[in-house]
């Protein structure tokens, strides 16, 4: 949601800008800008589109200096216009500013500064705070780092919301000055260059070696060096971490797109989730993160499950899981929901947050209320260094490396994976069996080559999804575990291919959904071999009747009993039922992908979305 880097050095900022900022478009794509410090101006260009876009209209027009500041948007306040892309100037025109995150009360602030003589050019909330700190900076009779850094936390103080911030001003070449709160923001250190960025990802080309900002720092950076402190004025400390990725983990490699490549990736992904984490010995798994010992987890009474889309929906097959293994209560609760809604929580509530970014700001929310509830609050994330990584009281890493594409996959089967384990825990404190556990630890043992079957099923999957390619409307259905799967195999289609995707457990489709169907409008079935197979064969006659086209998800083994009715068929490897959601979430994967493809689709960038989203 909105992506930032600065570079000071000695080399050119533009071309180490554009790459970086070419690495953050996952969050955000409208539009993108840059401005660099040259012979004492802010020079800044912006372009509408895509980071290519700026590139070119940069080529024409070129800028140089060796320090930048630059930013690619996912619209907030403003329509998508080259005036509201970033970066933006104060009313000197000296002082640039780049900003992720939401100025809450920018109206007013910006009604304050207009009253004050301050000319407005956008519609965003950013340029408030450009302005405010353009101003404290001007009121300042010193020009130094000092006096922009006290302009900054000046200028903080008025904001509510969140941000992350980059700030540079003419009269200080080689400095410029970060902040955050709410938002994520990474400073890289170089060898006589330093870095600040949105994520990782932007910087690992040049450096490894990164400091995490906490919420309400600011940093000011020049090439030699840097300095923390704290809004309030307080000195700093910080630890220095070496970040375990490399370029390559964040290229597309052969791949046309991330999205792809993430799919081809689930062998690897679901192999890392369960990696040392399965003991034979005890038939149960072993999760240290946690920080809790079996007696506390015995004490729970009912477990809380939260996240935002995807994540929500592999929440969702987690309720399955734990109540059917460990037979505690279980309630998922969409992360944007939770601290609007008064839901009972005892005082033995266990609440768990997913989230592949850690940054959902819906996600951070839900966790800070649980925890300031007092219940403990552990996280499922992905990115380690995350906020809500960080903030959590405990919790189990996804170890799924870097997910650009936006849309997610590689994160859900992971999610997934993550809470059969913590299910298989929570059962085997209970009333699980040691040989039940040891019958699940030998399936997710054999996991990651049913995986590697599914992953040959692509040409097929992609002859099958061209055929329905120019539908208007599909729907998605499946019972039990596979329920969510079909939400989530709804969600890839609408959200890369903009078709009208629905889900509905199976059973439901009597119940008024049945008067959607007609030849032209396809309905997926999630019909593996599991318990309630038969039942889902009588759906899908009741589809079939009304003239439907179906396509069925099944199992190997049963495939007669649905080509016989089904026009299309798709056989994941035979498979304990609490794994099918992995299996056949990675066929949805593939249709939604191919889908999208025929249709010309970005599929990495699907219109109007960004990954991680950073407001609420
Ligand atoms: C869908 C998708 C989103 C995310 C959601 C939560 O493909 O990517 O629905 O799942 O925004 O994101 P995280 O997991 O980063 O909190």
């Amino acid at each position: 949601m909105c992506g930032i880097i600065g570079y000071v050095g000695k080399a050119e900022a533009v071309p180490i800008l554009l790459e970086g900022l070419k690495r953050l478009e996952y969050r955000g794509y409208d539009s993108a800008g840059v401005a660099t410090l040259e012979e004492g101006l802010v020079s800044v260009r912006k372009e509408v589109g895509r980071i290519d876009d700026l590139r070119r209209s940069i080529a024409l027009n070129p800028i140089g200096g060796s320090t930048g500041i630059s930013h690619t948007r996912w619209a907030t306040h403003g329509k998508v216009t080259r005036e509201n892309a970033h970066p933006h100037l104060d009313r000197s025109g000296k002082l640039a500013l780049v900003h992720n995150g939401v100025i809450e009360n920018y109206a007013e602030l910006r009604t304050q500064l207009e009253e004050e003589g301050h000319l407005f050019v956008s519609q965003t909330d950013t340029e408030a705070l450009a302005q405010l700190v353009g101003r404290a900076f001007d009121r300042s009779t010193e020009r130094n780092q000092g006096a922009l850094v006290s302009a900054v936390r000046e200028a903080l103080t008025h904001v509510k919301g969140t941000y992350g911030i980059a700030v540079v001003h003419a009269e200080l070449p080689g400095l410029i000055i970060g902040a955050r709160r709410g938002s994520p923001l990474v400073l890289g250190i170089g060898k006589g260059e330093h870095f600040l960025a949105s994520d990782v990802s932007a910087i690992v080309g040049h450096t490894r070696d990164v400091v995490y900002l906490n919420d309400y720092e600011i940093a000011a950076i020049t090439g030699e060096g840097f300095v923390l402190s704290t809004i309030d004025g307080a000195g700093a400390g910080y630890n220095v971490t070496t970040v375990d990725m490399s370029h390559e983990d964040v290229d597309k490699g052969e791949y046309p797109h991330y999205m792809l490549k993430e799919i081809h990736e689930q062998v690897r992904s679901v192999t890392d989730a369960l990696r040392g984490r399965l003991s034979h010995e005890e038939a149960t798994a072993k999760l240290g993160g946690l920080n809790m010992s079996n007696g506390d987890l015995r004490s729970i009474e009912r477990i809380v499950l939260s996240g935002c889309g995807t994540a929500f929906h592999a929440a969702m097959v987690g309720e399955y899981l734990i109540e059917s293994l460990a037979q505690i209560p279980t309630e998922c609760e969409y992360a944007s929901e939770f601290r609007y809604r008064n839901l009972p929580m005892t005082k033995d509530t266990l609440v768990f947050v997913l989230s592949q970014s850690g940054e959902t700001a819906d996600t951070l929310a839900a966790l800070r209320e649980s925890q300031r509830k007092g219940h403990r609050t552990l996280g499922i994330c992905n990115n380690v260094a995350s906020t809500i990584a960080r903030e959590s009281d405990g919790g189990v890493y996804m170890h799924a490396g870097p997910e650009i594409g936006v849309a997610a996959t590689k994160s859900f089967t992971s999610q997934v994976t993550v809470l059969t384990l913590i299910a298989l825990l929570l059962g085997r404190i209970r009333n699980l069996s040691s040989s039940a556990g040891s019958r699940i630890i030998s399936e997710l043992e054999e996991l990651p080559a049913k995986i590697d079957r599914v992953l040959k099923l692509e040409v097929e999957i992609a002859a099958i999804a061209r055929r329905y390619a120019q539908s208007k409307v599909m729907l998605f259905m499946g019972r039990q575990y596979n329920y969510p799967v079909a939400l989530e195999g709804a969600l890839k289609l609408k959200e890369i291919s903009y078709i009208a995707a629905m889900g509905y457990p199976s059973a439901e489709l009597k119940h008024g959904v049945i008067a959607l169907v007609n030849p032209e409008t396809p309905s997926v079935v999630i019909a593996p071999n599991d318990a309630v197979f038969a039942k889902n064969l009588s759906n899908i006659e009741e589809v079939k009747a009304r003239g439907g086209p179906v396509i069925a998800i099944g199992t190997e083994g049963k495939g007669n009993e649905l080509s016989l009715i089904c026009d299309d068929v798709i056989l994941i490897p035979e498979a304990s039922e609490i794994l099918t959601p992995i299996l056949a979430s990675i066929v949805l994967q593939f249709f939604a992908y191919y889908i999208a493809v025929e249709l010309g689709c970005d599929v990495d960038k699907p219109r109007n979305l960004a990954k991680s989203v950073t407001v609420e």
